[in-house]
């Protein structure tokens, strides 16, 4: 038999053996796990004990981001999270339950401490997919919830440090003495105000307001979960892009792209740059590659593929970019993504898993691009 022949029988028995090993797998008792970008551990701690209990998916995978929501050290989602330019937290977040294949979203909603349960009232109290902005805190004060001031001492700090670092092109700023103050004055004022302003502000405060303020993150939780029933579900949300435009809305309430769950394949969610993964409705492709066969590790790297093409592959162009994607298939196989094997800070990028026999933890991502 020649090589070509035997090439083209190996296919099409594959083909053929194709429905039959997916059989195997949808009949095999799947394990439960979860699994979250990296500030995830104790979510996914979370969102595994709820459904080992019993509970539903999708009220494990809210029950775990909530603590990441409830934090305030946690600068990149819920209370604590970094403000627009003005000054104002707003919050974006989506669900999805696979038993019942519903989702609901909030963009731009001000004053709520815990977006993703906003989301889930939305699925399942309206007839309407996503509320935002003043509709959204409406809804979410109608239902029960506080309206809270959202900002920390930190995360105030850190926009007044970004306000202050802002500069004309010849490096003059309104904040701090005039121009007509003494020579000198100006250099420490601004600093020496802040430290009046905050007194309780220590040196590691200062410094991370000074990180936020130059380089503006775009943090967020994703987290999804499996039982071993086969249900899935799972959960975005974040501040979003630190001193964003106010309503500016990312990716993570929008479902398809900072969230996808079809149980009857697996699911995927993001965070980074939501810009990028808008435009290549990411979660939900990744979805779609695993439902015409793909691993879930190249599932998600072709997304991130996608997303380099749109910068035609240019290293250069992508340097800035953080994207990350977490992808859990409806038999327990997962993996995470980023677009770089280094952050910013030079950290390697990770994300969290949870099993019944291994305690949450981080794992290391896939990557599509090395940092020189
Ligand atoms: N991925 C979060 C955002 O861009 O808002």
């Amino acid at each position: 038999m020649s090589e070509i022949t035997f090439s083209r029988r190996a296919a099409l028995l594959g083909a053929a053996a194709l429905p039959i090993v997916q059989g195997a797998r949808a009949q095999r008792r799947p394990p439960s796990i979860a699994i979250s970008s990296a500030n995830g551990v104790a979510a996914c701690a979370k969102a595994l004990e709820v459904v080992r209990a019993g509970g539903d998916t999708l009220d494990a995978v809210i029950a775990g981001v909530n603590i990441v929501e409830l934090d305030p050290n946690d600068n990149s989602v819920g209370y604590g999270g970094l403000p627009n330019e003005e000054g104002v937290v707003e919050l974006d977040a989506s669900v999805m339950h696979g038993p019942t294949r519903r989702g609901g979203a909030v963009a731009a909603i001000r004053g709520i401490k815990t977006p993703s349960k906003v989301a889930q009232r939305v699925m399942e109290d309206t007839d309407h997919m996503m509320l935002v902005g003043e509709g959204a805190l409406r809804f979410a004060k109608d239902q029960g919830f506080l309206e809270e001031d959202l900002l920390t001492e930190q995360s105030r700090l850190s926009w007044l440090v970004w306000r202050r670092s802002l500069k004309d092109s010849s490096g003059h700023n309104n904040w701090g003495p005039g121009l007509d103050s003494p020579p000198g004055a100006r250099k420490t004022a601004v600093l020496e105000r802040l430290k009046q302003e905050f007194p309780q502000a220590t040196e590691a405060m200062l410094a991370l307001a000074w990180e936020h303020a130059t380089n503006p993150p775009h943090g967020t939780i994703n987290c999804l979960v499996l039982n071993d029933k086969g249900e899935m579900s799972g959960v975005t949300t974040t501040s979003g892009l630190a001193w964003k435009i106010p309503g500016r809305v990312g990716d993570s309430p929008l479902i398809g792209a900072g969230l996808y769950v079809d149980q009857e394949v697996g699911a995927a969610g993001s965070t980074g740059r939501g810009e990028e993964n808008i435009r290549i409705a990411g979660a939900h492709t990744i979805v779609e590659n695993m439902r015409h066969g793909m691993s879930p590790k190249d599932a998600a790297l072709d997304a991130l593929k996608r997303a380099a093409r749109n910068f035609g592959n240019d290293a250069k162009r992508l340097e800035p970019i953080d994207l990350n994607f977490y992808v859990l298939r409806n038999d327990g196989e997962y993996a995470g993504a980023s677009l770089w094997n280094k952050r910013a800070n030079g950290a390697a990028p990770q994300f969290a898993v949870a099993t019944a026999d291994r305690a949450s933890q981080r794992e290391n991502s896939v990557y599509l691009y090395e940092r020189k």
